[in-house]
């Protein structure tokens, strides 16, 4: 069993990371010459994003062919080379399987559309009336789900965008179609996997409208789910890798499930409440303030409840779907290093396998695109055009975007305070926030104080001190709405950590002793305050241990 229980991870987006030949896009090579900073970090694995063939419609998500190399992003030895080179380096590759549909451009497609009938079967097709959608469900990205196919007469399923099309893992060929997939990656020495919307992919025998919702609750965490994974990953040969599943409007019943070894199916699972806190009434499009305390019962309930039943989370606050976490809940202006480093303790300290996404361990912050004419994600575009037709104007749609658009994670990689940010010598794919100048790497990396090596302790404290990786956890100041605090144990040691979420001096609501114990890490300057703890500073995050 890979040790991912005492590992972080690195996730990058190749297309925002380093581009090494000069055409505004990152590439292979450009995280291959970055591997020593990766290393720096001391994480264990990189999870990099779909690089594989694909028209680029969802950035890769959109598979046209799973064992080729999109050029725009280098070669396949180019990929050997990274899984080589990361491995000399001690860490190793996550890859990114697409696998609940693919693009319209991929060959099973294409021989569907042309009318094989062994490959309309790999697909979800539908007869019905050209008018009328066999259902009333919704894409994720904006509109209607189903597209129609004139030369078939049939509708076909895209839960994505129109040329991303649901795979029907119900035919048994099809299965076997993508463990064939793993196992080709598997052989070029992949260490783990990441599955892309994996809870969507047993869909309901029967296909109905659904009048409350966009359809989603008939197909997340569908009937053959749990069946479908345990069978993926055994005939697979993949039950001794890391896995990560990410599951869209999971439970956390089923999150149990995913994860627990007993099961047989995934390392870990990524799910999505906590990062909802900010919607207004469940929707992401209408901007609302942080619900700290729903926050905190989310991140105490999963803790709580995966720990009592086996189970195992993907701690997370990034990646390249969501807004930057500084900007979302911290303070880019008067707290910027303080609240990114209570970010990170917060999470890092918790029970679970973290996950750093590119340029979070700087504390880049949302790009503060001004012009739709700069946004290049699909959804987004989608829902600008959505919500100026419901009514909103152009710069409260702009607004919603600034703070909610997927592009906010997709900026490019802050390497230095050059005119590119170190990323490119050309004008990159999609804009560089001004803030470069002070927030990248080169900068940050001589700075005893800075957030990046803040965060390689917070990665080095995991290695060193198991309480981190196994420890039990309780939680302390439950209703005290400002403060996160929770405490380890392990073996008789004790580790007691303490977050200030808001940005204001908080009083705690019972006094702290640390007698008999030492601090472990701080966002502030140590104090000499004798054993007691009464407030906490702005953002304060401090950690203390006993041994
Ligand atoms: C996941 C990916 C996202 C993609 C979607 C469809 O949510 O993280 O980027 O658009 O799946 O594949």
């Amino acid at each position: 069993m890979a040790d991912f229980k005492g590992s972080t991870i690195y996730q990058i987006y190749p297309k925002s990371f380093c581009d090494s030949d000069g055409d505004g896009i990152g590439d292979i090579r450009g995280i291959i010459s970055r591997l020593d900073y990766i290393k720096s970090l001391g994480v264990d694995y990189i999870w990099s994003t779909p690089f594989f063939l694909s028209p680029q419609k969802d950035n890769g998500y959109d598979v046209e062919d799973y064992r080729r190399v999109n050029p725009q992003f280098g070669t396949m030895e180019d990929v050997e080379e990274l899984i080589e080179k990361a491995g000399e380096r001690g860490m190793g590759l996550m890859f990114d399987m697409v696998f609940n549909h693919t693009s319209t451009r991929h060959e099973w497609f294409q021989r569907a559309l042309s009318g094989e009938k062994k490959y309309m079967d790999y697909y979800i097709f539908r007869d019905g009336d050209p008018q009328a959608p066999p259902t009333n469900w919704q894409s994720k990205f904006g509109g209607p789900a189903w597209e129609y196919v004139p030369s078939l007469r049939k509708w076909y399923l895209h839960l994505f965008d129109v040329t991303q099309a649901d795979l029907n893992w119900n035919n048994p060929e099809v299965r076997n179609e993508l463990k064939d997939v793993l196992r080709f990656w598997k052989e070029k020495g992949v260490k783990g996997f990441r599955f892309d919307v994996v809870n969507l992919i047993s869909k309901p025998e029967v296909f109905e409208d659904d009048m409350e919702g966009d359809g989603r609750r008939f197909y997340s965490d569908g009937p053959r789910v749990h069946e479908f994974l345990k069978e993926l990953t055994a005939d697979s040969g993949i039950g001794d890798m890391v896995t990560v599943g990410e599951m869209s409007s999971t439970s956390l019943e089923h999150c149990i499930r995913y994860t627990d070894p007993a099961e047989h199916e995934l390392s870990m699972c990524f799910s999505f409440h906590h990062l909802k806190v900010d919607y207004k009434n469940g929707n992401k499009w209408e901007l609302a303030k942080p619900d700290y305390r729903r926050l905190k019962e989310l991140l105490m309930t999963w803790q709580r409840k995966m720990a009592e039943h086996n189970g195992w989370n993907a701690l997370f606050w990034c990646n390249h779907d969501q807004p930057r976490i500084v900007s979302r809940l911290g303070d880019t202006d008067r707290y910027w290093k303080e609240s990114a480093k209570m970010l990170g303790t917060c999470i890092h300290l918790l029970r679970g396998t973290p996950y750093i996404f590119q340029g979070e361990e700087l504390g880049m912050t949302n790009p503060g695109y001004n012009k739709i004419e700069e946004y290049r994600d699909v959804e987004s575009i989608n829902y600008y055009h959505i919500m100026l037709q419901e009514g909103k104007t152009e710069e409260e749609a702009l607004e919603v975007l600034r703070q909610r658009s997927r592009d906010n994670g997709r900026s490019p990689m802050q390497w230095n305070s050059g005119e590119y940010a170190g990323f490119s010598n050309r004008e990159p794919w999609i804009g560089i926030p001004a803030n470069h100048t002070f927030i990248n790497v080169e900068d940050e990396d001589g700075d005893p104080d800075s957030i990046l090596n803040y965060y390689r302790k917070l990665t080095a404290l995991r290695k060193r001190y198991p309480i981190i990786q196994e420890g039990m956890i309780e939680f302390l100041y439950e209703d005290q709405e400002e403060v996160f605090a929770y405490r380890r144990t392990r073996n008789g040691q004790e580790l007691i950590v303490l977050n200030n979420f808001f940005g204001k001096e908080v009083t705690l609501q019972k006094e702290l002793s640390h007698a008999g114990y030492r601090r472990l890490i701080g966002n502030y300057p140590q104090e000499d305050s004798g054993t007691m703890l009464r407030t906490l500073r702005p953002y304060e995050s401090i950690a203390f241990i006993k041994e």
